[in-house]
């Protein structure tokens, strides 16, 4: 089957990225991609922490931003994090006019929560810890009722079109097996991160990098990939590839991750306890386990209402047998936030022209080398306003020169699939060592002609070789320098 559309703005993905590149960019029409149908299977959707932004007596966006370079470990394009910092405020009013209701205090104010990394309490959430898909449904429900905005649910982008340098359309591919060629005067990845190749992970399994993956088919340039951000803490179930993520949140209301006799686990790890910046207890979860310790979260002293707060962890727990109210919570490090991906300007540009990449598949240095938290849907919502806004105005790349296609490729099995999400998982987890990084590269190599996430799981591993310095969440092993600081003090 084959059918013409006229030229929209292709957008891969519609997470919040998407969606809030696709609201602004009315009038011109955008026609929104998606594997997953309905409202499920997006990461966007399953966020539990909120939005990060200065709106708190005392709280300043320099004070944001600089918990944003201290958790990136300095690692940041320090303009970048300045303009996200100054930006999160209105980002935060454009959602709440859109029909964001986000919580607030018995006297109207916006609740604030705190989390790791973050100074002061500065977090907005809505529904408690449903905020992802609160926001989700209030940007989906005005793209649905958008004239501009056009969607196919279900299919795979696996294919690009270049004319002469420029991306001009993609190729899709249905359910059912059939394609069908759609011309772009812009495509746009929004396609979500890689957390699905790794073993475990608190992403949806479509967060598998496939954009990504057509992005580097591309040619396009590359950046951070070593970077990968691990929750400490995901439920801990057995075998389980995605698991459901136990929000920060908890600690910052006073949750306590300890052994299975009690002992604070933090404890003389790190002055800033239960709520350092994300690598560090991820390391100290990791550590425990691997010492053949279980690791809880001990959540039984959180005040307030669960089924107002923390609907969805309580959820997620009882679903399987656990009341977090009442006894302490298994937990694991998981895979959970790429800061690095495609390099792409200010604006969404990658090296590739037509084409451009926005939110979690795209990296323009604001996360540095570990996101802060709740600083992942504001960075959605702003850069894809940012871009929506320019292409609107832009017409499509000069269609000069000939044609052709880019194909990702086919991917793996999955038994194959089961195997390489193990190798990444143990090399270039939350600990990486030379060794496992090497082995686990040749490994990639030898694969890459049997499926795509081979050669981007290839990508992560050599990058995270090359780089034999711990920095951020990137933290080598084997990097013995005597002074191997958890954190660099940035001054903002
Ligand atoms: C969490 O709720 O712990 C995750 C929030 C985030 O990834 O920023």
């Amino acid at each position: 089957m084959r059918e013409a559309i006229v030229e929209p703005i292709v957008v891969v993905g519609a997470g919040i990225a998407g969606l809030s590149l696709a609201l602004a960019a009315a009038p011109a029409p955008v026609l929104l991609l998606s594997r997953s149908v309905g409202d499920g299977g997006k990461a966007s959707g399953m966020a539990q922490g909120g939005i990060a932004a200065a709106i708190g007596a005392g709280d300043s966006p320099a004070a944001h931003a600089h918990d944003t370079l201290v958790a990136g470990a300095g690692h940041n394009d320090a303009a970048r994090v300045h303009w996200l910092c100054a930006q999160a405020p209105a980002a935060i009013a454009w959602l709440a006019s859109l029909g964001v209701a986000f919580d607030r205090a018995a006297d109207g104010r916006l609740q604030l929560g705190r989390e790791g990394g973050h100074g002061v309490a500065r977090i907005v959430h809505a529904g408690g810890d449903a905020s992802g898909a609160r926001v989700m449904q209030a940007l989906r429900e005005r793209a649905r009722a958008a004239a501009h905005v056009h969607w196919r649910e279900g299919v795979d982008v696996e294919a690009l079109l270049l004319r002469g340098q420029a991306a001009r359309g993609v190729r899709v591919r249905a359910g059912d097996g059939s394609t069908c060629e759609i011309m772009a005067r812009a495509v746009v990845l929004a396609s979500g991160g890689i957390g699905a190749l790794f073993a475990r992970t608190s992403n949806p399994p479509g967060a598998d990098g496939s954009g990504l993956a057509l992005g580097i088919a591309a040619g396009a340039q590359l950046r951070d990939m070593e970077f990968v951000q691990f929750h400490p803490t995901a439920l801990d179930l057995p075998g389980v590839h995605c698991l459901p993520l136990i929000t920060e949140a908890l600690r910052g209301a006073g949750a306590r991750l300890c052994d299975e006799h009690g002992s604070p686990l933090m404890d003389g790890i790190d002055p800033r306890g239960d709520l350092a910046p994300r690598d560090v207890v991820s390391r100290a979860v990791w550590r425990a386990a691997q010492r053949g310790q279980r690791v809880l979260l001990d959540a039984r002293k959180v005040a307030g209402d669960w089924h107002e707060r923390f609907p969805t962890v309580l959820a997620s727990c009882r679903q399987h047998g656990i009341d977090p109210r009442e006894q302490p919570i298994p937990v694991t490090p998981a895979a959970h936030f790429h800061m690095g991906g495609l390099a792409v300007d200010a604006d969404g540009n990658t090296s590739v022209p037509g084409l451009h990449a926005i939110g979690e598949v795209a990296c323009n240095g604001v996360h540095g080398g570990n996101r802060l938290a709740s600083n992942s849907l504001l960075e959605g919502v702003l850069c894809g306003r940012r871009l929506g806004t320019a292409l609107a105005m832009r017409d499509g790349w000069p269609a000069r020169g000939s044609s052709r296609w880019i194909e990702r490729g086919t991917g793996l099995d999955e038994h194959r699939l089961r195997w390489l999400r193990q190798l990444l998982w143990n090399a270039a987890g939350p600990v990486r060592t030379r060794r496992d990084l090497a082995d686990a590269w040749a490994a990639c190599l030898q694969a890459g002609r049997e499926g795509w996430q081979a050669r981007l799981a290839g990508a992560i591993v050599q990058a995270a070789l090359r780089r034999d310095r711990s920095l951020g969440a990137h933290w080598r092993e084997d990097d013995t320098s005597a002074s191997i600081p958890e954190r660099m003090a940035v001054r903002a």
